[in-house]
């Protein structure tokens, strides 16, 4: 596994503070996050309904941190181009809404972006592996998505040990991402077995000083 790769999502920011939200975690060192990871949701995939492209726009205007978007919408044949032709760094799209996800991650890698995939918990790995070859970013669903602070689901860490190995004999290049209920209480867990990139919403926004709580997670990730 690379080095632990740290991705606040802005989830548990205040919207109306953005770009001071984001900026809280641009530092350096440590405490820098890796990406910034952008929930978009769009109340018919997921029960939820957060921001579109105009927003990440925006963000991608004022900050040169690496902007990961995580498309939970419906039809993301149609959408998640937009996000890499503005500039996004990483677009990740569910399975379970794809249609054609061996031509949407043709279409972001194009666009100049890398291209992701998301399961939800109680999606198997096995059903999707044949287009994963397609792909630079798998991201494991650790609580059903939707919402924050939501508790972590453990056994999805057997899917994230069968990446880890697949990615470790050379069958597949993916950085493995995971996403939902990691804190400090669960990020050493993941971290074992095989997680390259950690999404955390409220551990970092939720945390008094955001961008210690970044260097503290990646220091227990690292072990
Ligand atoms: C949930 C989102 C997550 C969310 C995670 O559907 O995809 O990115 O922000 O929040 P925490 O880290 O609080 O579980
Ligand atoms: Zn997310």
């Amino acid at each position: 596994a690379i080095a632990p790769l740290i991705a606040p999502s802005i989830l548990s920011a205040d919207f109306a503070r953005l770009g001071e939200e984001i900026n809280a975690v641009a530092g350096t060192g440590e405490a820098r996050a890796d990406w910034v990871h952008v929930d978009v949701m769009d109340a018919h995939f997921v029960p939820n309904l957060t921001l579109g492209l105009p927003v990440v726009e925006s963000i991608l205007k004022t900050t040169d941190v690496p902007i990961d978007c995580h498309l939970m919408i419906d039809d993301p044949d149609r959408w998640a181009i937009g996000y890499a032709e503005a500039g996004a760094y990483n677009v990740t799209v569910h399975a379970e809404a794809a249609t054609d996800p061996v031509k949407i991650a043709k279409d972001l890698r194009a666009a100049g972006a890398r291209a992701g995939l998301s399961i939800k918990p109680g999606t198997p790995l096995e059903d999707h592996l044949d287009v994963l070859k397609h792909y630079d970013t798998l991201l494991v669903m650790s609580v059903e998505p939707g919402f924050g602070g939501q508790s972590f689901i453990d056994s999805v860490l057997e899917k994230v040990r069968t990446a880890r190995g697949l990615v470790d004999t050379g069958h597949l290049n993916l950085v493995v991402e995971i996403d939902g209920g990691i804190n400090a209480d669960t990020i050493e867990r993941a971290a074992e077995a095989g997680v390259d990139c950690f999404v955390a919403g409220s551990a970092v926004y939720g945390a008094k000083d955001p961008a210690r709580a970044i260097a503290a997670l990646r220091a227990q990730a690292a072990g």
